[in-house]
């Protein structure tokens, strides 16, 4: 691995409601770095908990804690909340499952990236305009100037995804969270988001934080993978050394994904240990 960008050393997250805490990340530590880490595990397991914690994306009743959340060269837990705004809108970016939820409905998207533009570059709208086309052909939108003129609800998905990854990058991140981006997207255009994704890493050196519960998709995406089970690291492992695996979580996970040819009848189901389980503590 490359000089880490972000260095986390025992996060712990803790839900807090009026009848119970709830562990839900527990002494989580690893390294980015210029790289493509997986946040891998069941629903539940812990990771948009862990993507937000990086960022302080929580709820206010969430409490978080680290011996250590370094960002180039920052402890991000020691921040002001208004040096963090800076943080989250300069150098970490998140990219969501859905991209219908961050558009504006009522503003086209290219007037959305021209103005995302103009919040870090004090440029006139002229110039903003032509870097967003520029910025749109970048992922791969093949005709920026139709597209430009389209509202959220016209494009597709993946192009939805695409064009909130331009606006993203606007600002220059050193540090991508991608949690889950290609769920809700199909086959192809999944791969079209992951070969931009992928671009990013290799020739910007931008860090990816790539949540996912698809195994089978991060074992050949990813260089790096953590598996998270009931808030915790249970394993971490290379992405192409997935089939060593040794805690038995990550075993049973990797057994019971169906494989084409394969002639086993039933799948099988993963054996739950007691030991695993996240712990819930009643308020008195
Ligand atoms: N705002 C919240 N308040 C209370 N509990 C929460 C909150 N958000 C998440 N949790 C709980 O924390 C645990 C971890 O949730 P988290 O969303 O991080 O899981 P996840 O691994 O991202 O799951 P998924 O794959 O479904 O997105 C879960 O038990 C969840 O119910
Ligand atoms: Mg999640």
């Amino acid at each position: 691995m490359t000089d880490p960008i972000l260095s986390v050393r025992n996060l712990n997250v803790t839900y807090l409601s009026s009848r119970a805490t709830l562990n839900a990340v527990r002494n989580v530590s690893f390294d980015i770095g210029r790289e493509k880490v997986a946040i891998v595990g069941e629903s539940g397991s812990g990771k948009s908990t862990v993507g937000r914690a990086v960022v302080r994306l929580l709820t206010p009743s969430a409490k978080i804690t680290a011996d250590r959340m370094d960002f180039e060269g920052k402890n991000l837990l020691s921040l002001s909340e208004r040096k963090m705004q800076d943080v989250r809108g300069r150098r970490i970016s998140m990219i969501l499952q859905d991209p219908k939820y961050s558009l504006n409905p009522v503003v086209t998207v290219g007037e959305q990236v021209t103005e995302a533009y103009r919040v870090h570059n004090k440029v006139p709208h002229k110039e903003a305009k032509e870097r967003a086309l520029a910025q749109l052909a970048s992922v791969q939108i093949r005709d920026p100037a139709h597209v430009y003129d389209l509202y959220p609800h016209e494009v597709s998905g993946g192009m939805g995804q695409r064009i909130m990854i331009a606006m993203m990058l606007i600002p220059e991140p050193s540090l991508i969270i991608a949690d889950e981006p290609t769920s809700a997207l199909d086959v192809t255009v999944k791969l079209q988001v992951l070969a931009i994704l992928d671009d990013l890493v290799r020739d910007r050196g931008i860090g990816l934080m790539f949540i996912s519960h698809d195994l089978n998709l991060v074992q050949s995406f990813c260089d790096r993978v953590l598996i998270m089970y009931a808030g915790q690291v249970v394993e971490e492992l290379r992405g192409d050394e997935l089939g060593d695996a040794k805690h038995d979580y990550t075993k049973g996970l990797l057994a019971s994904l169906p494989r084409i040819g394969d002639r086993r009848g039933r799948l099988s189901v993963l054996d739950r240990k007691d030991s695993w389980s996240m712990p819930v503590e009643k308020r008195p």
